[in-house]
């Protein structure tokens, strides 16, 4: 698969309409809990894959600088308007698949509620691991197709695809379930060693989350989620893994996405790469590394 589909979030209200009026709190507060206990105290430079509307974001505030990339310039918008316009935040439409960076640019990187969008995830993990510097903390979330209600629904007839098994499920279009160890190969196939695995979303169930307190379901989650070092039956898995080898970055920061070449000159409103002659937008504090410019 040379150019996987993007699943275009474009003119989303996602934001709004899954986490702000979508009865998400539970989840949203465990997964603070979790980038809590994964991050690290600090870092340089962080590449936060697939922001959104950068909710997450506020969290990195550890790394001196932060890149905010999607490939939804209007994703990105909604980020900027939360976040502001600042040093501390490079916003980047780009394509994971196309990372517009030079090698072991960054410290730290972060992928949530994303992986589940792509259809050929070595791929896209790939892309992430030549960014990032030896030691770099990638912290990673994956939909688990493993979790325990495909399992039971599998064993009652109501499912037909095994969630037993390694390949990827799609079960909607471009949204992908992970079996746990799939993903762990993967990790580990491209030198990621994983120091930790979280499993979250113990109480995902509208019953539960419509009788019991949000405080006393995110308080219990927390406490289950270290058993993910043993087992992950959980439909949401979060994991860091750590860059193995590598070598330091040999300076630069965009690459072009076309050509490779790391020396784009900058001029007013675009970014210029003298490799391919390819021209890439910067409006409005946001690069534009999609499509060159006509
Ligand atoms: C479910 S949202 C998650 C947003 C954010 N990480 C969060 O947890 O709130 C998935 C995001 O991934 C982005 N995305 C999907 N495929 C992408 C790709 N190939 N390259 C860059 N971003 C992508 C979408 O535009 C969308 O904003």
């Amino acid at each position: 698969m040379t150019h996987p589909p993007v699943c275009s979030y474009e003119g989303s209200d996602y934001q709004t309409s899954f986490w702000d009026q979508g009865g998400r709190q539970y989840e949203d507060r465990t997964e603070a809990i979790a980038l809590k206990r994964l991050l690290p105290a600090g870092g340089k430079l962080m590449l936060e894959l697939g922001a959104g509307a950068g909710r997450n974001t506020p969290r990195y505030a550890g790394y001196e600088r932060i890149v905010v990339l999607d490939y939804s310039r209007t994703q990105l918008e909604q980020a900027q308007q939360r976040l502001g316009l600042s040093d501390k935040y490079i916003y980047v439409a780009a394509d994971v698949y196309r990372l517009p960076f030079v090698d072991s640019l960054f410290d730290g990187a972060t992928m949530i509620r994303v992986l589940h969008h792509m259809a050929d995830a070595p791929k896209a993990l790939t892309q992430v691991r030549n960014v990032m510097g030896p030691n770099g903390v990638f912290i990673l979330e994956f939909a688990n197709k493993l979790n325990l209600k495909a399992i039971l629904r599998y064993w009652l007839g109501r499912q037909k695809w095994s969630p037993f098994t390694l390949e990827p499920v799609e079960f909607v279009e471009l949204n992908f379930d992970f079996h746990p160890k799939a993903v762990r190969q993967w990790l580990t196939e491209l030198g990621f060693r994983i120091e930790r695995t979280l499993t979250l979303s113990h109480f995902r169930m509208g019953l539960l989350k419509r009788f019991i307190p949000t405080g006393i379901l995110v308080f219990f989650d927390s406490l289950f989620q270290w058993t993910g070092a043993w087992w992950q039956w959980t439909p949401s898995v979060f994991v860091r893994a750590v860059r193995q080898g590598g070598t330091a970055s040999a300076g630069g920061f965009f690459k072009c996405p076309q050509c490779g070449s790391s020396a784009l000159e900058e001029g007013s409103g675009s970014l210029t790469c003298p490799g391919c002659g390819s021209r890439w937008e910067v409006r409005d504090g946001i690069y534009d590394f999609r499509e060159p410019m006509k």
